[in-house]
């Protein structure tokens, strides 16, 4: 864990519970998930029950408890995505980055996961980098694809 990034954030607002999303938020983005002690620094540090910050850390899709990549890759593997091929797309992009479903890269740039349909079926297979969304993904783009990141 970074304690320095951590104080650093915690300097950057209000010493008060209502600061304690804003917070998180910044050392999502900091660490790119949020580690067991920094919730409980945290909690400490804001006067906010530590139920309280696991409830709101496990609540919005935002957070991870897990680590993450920089760019969290989310391969779509709902009806429409699953009969365009979204399993051979998951496949290779395990294959391009070495690591299993769930897993991150060990220079922390990439992670992997599956979700249920993101709402544009139409695009199928769908997956998305980051916050970038990436429709009708060829096989043969996989590798161009993650190139940009
Ligand atoms: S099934 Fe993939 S976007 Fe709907």
């Amino acid at each position: 864990m970074d304690a320095q990034a951590v104080e650093t954030i915690l300097q950057n607002h209000p010493k008060d519970p209502s600061s304690i999303i804003q917070v998180l938020l910044d050392i999502q983005n900091e660490l790119y998930y949020l580690p067991r002690e920094v919730l409980e620094h945290v909690s400490k540090s804001l006067n906010v029950p530590l139920s309280r910050t696991y409830s709101l850390a496990t609540f919005y899709k935002a957070f991870s408890l897990k680590p993450k990549g920089k760019y969290p890759i989310a391969v779509c593997t709902g009806t429409a995505c699953h009969v365009q091929g979204a399993v051979r797309i998951l496949e290779q992009i395990e294959r391009e980055l070495s690591i299993k479903e769930g897993e991150t890269t060990p220079d922390k740039k990439f992670s992997v996961e599956t979700v249920r349909c993101l709402g544009c079926c139409g695009l199928a297979p769908v997956v998305t980098v980051g916050k970038n969304l990436h429709g009708k993904v060829p096989m043969a783009k996989v590798s161009k694809i993650l190139k940009q990141y």
